[in-house]
């Protein structure tokens, strides 16, 4: 296929698909809510996941997965997608900094997913993140994180 002929049917499918949506979707930038089963909730979940704990594309995460208005609980990042996005990708994308996905799972849709992180603060770094999903997207957001105590007394605290 010679480049024109692709660039007019990028062009074509990008134009149809944009047909489909209201013109509040396209100019969000961020996941379109439409209804799904919950077995597709599920991939959805390890898809984002994947993308952001183990690909580290902060940018691409929320994206393809995290609706604009996005509800934040975190006590220091702000409310919506791009806020998170912004406060979330120097860590994530920072390859210094280690991040290993020790456990998650999905059920009635909402998926929780617990991590250890190293290399942010002095000692390692415990997360639980838990996400709500509205339809195709990634809705609202609650983490509990704890950094492993310097005179912890339990030879396997936290991990
Ligand atoms: C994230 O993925 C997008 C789409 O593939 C790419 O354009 C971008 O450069 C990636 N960013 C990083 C930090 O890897
Ligand atoms: C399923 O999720 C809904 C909405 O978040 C919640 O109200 C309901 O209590 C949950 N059901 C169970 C069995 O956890
Ligand atoms: C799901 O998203 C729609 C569209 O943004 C919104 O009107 C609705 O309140 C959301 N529902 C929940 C439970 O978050
Ligand atoms: C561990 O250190 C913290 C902070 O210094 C202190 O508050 C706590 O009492 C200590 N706990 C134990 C069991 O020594």
């Amino acid at each position: 296929m010679k480049i024109t002929q692709l660039l007019v049917s990028v062009l074509a499918s990008t134009l149809t698909a944009a047909a489909w949506l209201a013109p509040g979707d396209i100019s969000s930038g961020y996941c379109v809510i439409h209804r799904v089963p919950e077995w597709e909730q599920r991939k959805l979940f390890f898809d984002f996941t994947k993308e952001f704990y183990v690909t580290r594309n902060v940018s691409e995460a929320f994206k393809l997965y995290v609706a604009d208005d996005y509800i934040q609980h975190n006590p220091f990042e702000g409310q919506g997608a791009a806020a998170s996005e912004q406060y979330l990708a120097p860590i994530f994308e920072d390859p210094a900094i280690g991040v290993t996905v020790l456990r998650q799972g999905f059920d009635n849709g909402t998926g929780w997913i617990h991590t250890r992180i190293d290399g942010y603060a002095s000692l390692p770094v415990a997360i639980v993140d838990i996400f709500r999903f509205n339809g195709s997207c990634v809705q609202e957001h609650w983490d509990v994180i704890e950094e492993l105590p310097a005179n912890a007394t339990n030879p396997i605290a936290l991990f």
